[in-house]
């Protein structure tokens, strides 16, 4: 695979007011996001939520790209269009997750290690048949007492890498995500030194396993305090030190840095790449790849009925138009209510 068609797709999907919609969760996610809904989660109430994301009208406009899970890959729309072929048929980029989720780390309490390494090599191949152009893998680490360890980081960092190797190697952009969980009564500061960790090792091991930067994105958590701590920080003081730190680690050479939303509430997860992006210029494109925070309206607006079809399009489209607004450092509050009556 030449290098220049890697790049080439990483920054489609970073194109200008543009990013990713993670519809990749797993089916134990999932259930767990239809229970909250009372929704039984099957085979066919999967495939008809997707669907309804996948099949919204002018989203193409804000969304370049959208990640699968293996069995979305291989379902199809109402009409009998395989779900690649019917985002590709948008304008949008289709992407998988190939990990095989966080497992416990072998003599290290509370921490985890991402596993799916073994066969990925043909997983690969088979899901860009599929139609796939990217893929993702998501490391996991806590902060706690004394955890992480530099352990639980580099083994993470480790496996993230030769991930992202395989991916290149397959023509297929990694998005190389290490989450530092935002989860916790940690501070900003810690949050800072934890991110700064795994950042340093996350890019040591990309480089020594010949990984192009060209060639990837980078979805990490934005810095922030975590949601049980007692000092919760601004917006702007968010914006800066997510910077700060993202200035240190990532080279100029990677297009994008999609974050991911972590369980912070829609509206600040746009809030605060706005922000973000209000501090531009910066050497990377500034975007988001939000599972929670893109579907939260929406599924609490379908809440499995047919009838509420169009109403959570509705949502999903008014979310993505916001977190477009923020690619640009444009949004503000206010825009919520014009838009939901559009
Ligand atoms: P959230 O935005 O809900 O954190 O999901 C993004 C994602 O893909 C996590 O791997």
């Amino acid at each position: 695979m030449a290098a220049q068609e890697l790049q080439d797709i990483a920054r489609a999907i970073v194109a200008e007011g543009k990013g990713i919609l993670a519809a990749d969760e797993s089916d134990g996610t999932i259930k767990k996001r239809f229970d909250s809904i009372g929704v039984d989660s099957s085979e066919e109430t999967r495939r008809g939520y997707r669907d309804l994301l996948f099949t919204t009208e002018g989203v193409e406009e804000y969304i370049s790209g959208v990640i699968l899970f293996d069995e979305t890959i291989r379902q199809k729309s109402a009409d009998g269009t395989p779900f690649p072929q019917l985002l590709e048929s948008k304008g949008i980029i289709p992407g998988i997750k190939v990990d095989k989720g966080a497992k416990p780390l072998a003599l290290a309490e509370g921490e985890t290690v991402t596993e799916g390494l073994d066969g990925l090599r043909d997983r690969l191949a088979e899901y860009r048949e599929l139609g796939a152009r990217f893929t993702k893998w998501r490391a996991v680490i806590t902060i706690g007492k004394s955890i992480p360890s530099e352990y639980c980081i580099w083994t993470n960092a480790h496996a993230l890498a030769r991930y992202a190797a395989l991916s290149q190697e397959a023509g297929l952009v990694p998005i190389v995500e290490p989450e530092v969980l935002m989860d916790g009564d940690h501070t900003i500061e810690r949050s800072f030194e934890v991110t700064s960790r795994t950042l340093h090792a996350v890019f040591t091991e990309l480089r020594d396993q010949r990984v192009q930067p060209e060639g990837i994105l980078l979805k990490p958590n934005m810095i922030l305090s975590g949601y049980e701590s007692q000092e919760q920080v601004s917006d702007a003081e968010v914006a800066e030190e997510t910077l700060r730190c993202f200035r240190r680690h990532v080279p100029a050479a990677v297009p994008g840095i999609v974050f991911l939303s972590g369980g912070q509430s829609d509206e600040q997860a746009t809030a605060r790449l706005s922000a973000m992006n209000a501090l531009g210029p910066h050497p990377w494109q500034l975007s988001f790849s939000y599972g929670r925070a893109l579907q939260a309206p929406a599924l609490k607006a379908w809440g499995g009925k047919e009838e509420n079809v169009e109403a959570a399009q509705q949502a999903y489209y008014h979310r993505a138009k916001m977190n477009s607004a923020a690619r640009t450092g444009m949004y503000a509050p206010e825009m919520e209510r014009e838009a939901v009556t559009a």
